[in-house]
């Protein structure tokens, strides 16, 4: 027996990207005092001079929303035409239902497939290679991805080892059918032994059955996190350039999750980056936005080097979990 239907030959990539930066510029200085810190130690440790922190305006869904309005403009296809989004996030404050389902009420498209997960830091290369499946597989014309994060409502603003690196934004992308193969296979993989390295806890239930329990809030094993991203993301990424069917010679841009400048300089010296791929450092002045810094950092890239609309960029996020993924995808070509 075999069923009637075939799957048809096609290839995806991005469309276009868009992105959202909260309107509340934050210099170093502003977070120092509350943790025993400076200006100095913060950039020379991570690269960070300034981040964005959302307004109460500035919701999860309402920078989503800017982000996806972006998307859609820039690849001109309308809402109406999109089958399914999926939101990255771990910090959409409901349970259920998902941030997705309120994000396409919003655009306009109550009817699309829309989903959220919750792959911290890889959550927008998770997406991404979803996507790219779906429309190979004709389940789906476009799809919108996001990534989305409100980290301050979950920081600390007096834990020394978050409270200057995490920040708020969003970007998304639209992915749609192509002929030529514009998203490579991911790679991807999880070091679950170490997941308790970066944590948001208590869980609910806690704070429901402890007097003590208060807001949850995230804690991060911020070496044992740092170490492992420069060792064992050199080679996820490699083989990521290599399973689509480029090299270092011939991939154009580096855009990682911007987690710290020196874990971005650190994996571009382990793969041995030529000095002309381009390398995204939009941590220095958004913070590491976890699900969202790929695509906020993408659509910086582009707007300060337009050559790179079309070319190969190298993609690669990786956090709590410890949870990874990475591809290479062709950067969307000029918006129309
Ligand atoms: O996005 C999800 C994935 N997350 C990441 O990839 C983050 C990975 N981790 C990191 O980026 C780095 O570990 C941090 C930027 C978070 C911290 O940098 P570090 O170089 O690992 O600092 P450390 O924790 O090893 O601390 C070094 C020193 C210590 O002092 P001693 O023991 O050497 O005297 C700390 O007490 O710096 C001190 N320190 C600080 N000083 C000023 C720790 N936090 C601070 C601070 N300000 N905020």
């Amino acid at each position: 027996m075999t069923l009637n239907f075939r799957t048809p030959n096609q290839e995806s990539r991005i469309l276009s990207v868009g992105s959202y930066r909260p309107s509340r510029i934050v210099a170093n200085s502003e977070i120092v005092d509350r943790i025993e810190s400076s200006d100095e130690w913060i950039r020379e440790r991570s690269g960070i001079e300034s981040r964005r922190f959302a307004t109460s305006e500035e919701t999860v869904i309402a920078m989503s929303k800017a982000a996806s309005e972006l998307a859609l403009k820039r690849a001109g296809v309308p809402m109406s035409e999109v089958d399914a989004v999926i939101m990255a996030t771990v910090s959409y404050p409901y349970q259920t239902p998902s941030g997705a389902t309120e994000l396409i009420r919003e655009l306009g498209n109550p009817r699309a497939a829309a989903f959220d997960i919750s792959a911290a830091c890889a959550g927008f290369c998770y997406g991404l290679g979803m996507a790219s499946d779906l429309i190979r597989a004709g389940t789906a014309k476009y799809v919108l991805v996001v990534g989305v994060e409100r980290l301050t409502d979950f920081t600390d603003p007096d834990d020394r080892g978050t409270a200057f690196i995490f920040a708020d934004g969003a970007g998304a992308v639209l992915v749609g059918p192509s002929r030529e193969s514009g998203i490579g296979p991911m790679v991807w993989g999880s070091d679950a032994t170490n997941r308790e390295a970066i944590t948001l806890e208590p869980s609910w239930i806690e704070i429901r059955d402890s007097a003590e329990m208060s807001w949850p809030e995230i804690s991060m094993a911020g070496q044992t996190v740092f170490r492992w991203a420069v060792y064992e993301m050199a080679p996820v990424a490699l083989e990521a350039i290599q399973k689509a069917g480029l090299t270092v010679d011939t991939l154009d841009a580096f855009i990682p999750h911007q987690a710290n400048l020196r874990i971005i300089d650190a994996l571009a010296k382990a793969m041995k980056l030529p000095e002309r791929v381009a390398i995204a450092k939009d941590v220095r002045t958004a913070g590491n936005t976890s699900a969202a810094s790929i695509p906020l950092a993408m659509d910086a890239l582009l707007s300060e080097r337009p050559d790179l609309h079309g070319k190969s960029a190298l993609l690669i996020g990786f956090g709590a979990g410890l949870v990874y993924a990475g591809q290479v995808a062709l950067l969307p070509p000029e918006p129309k």
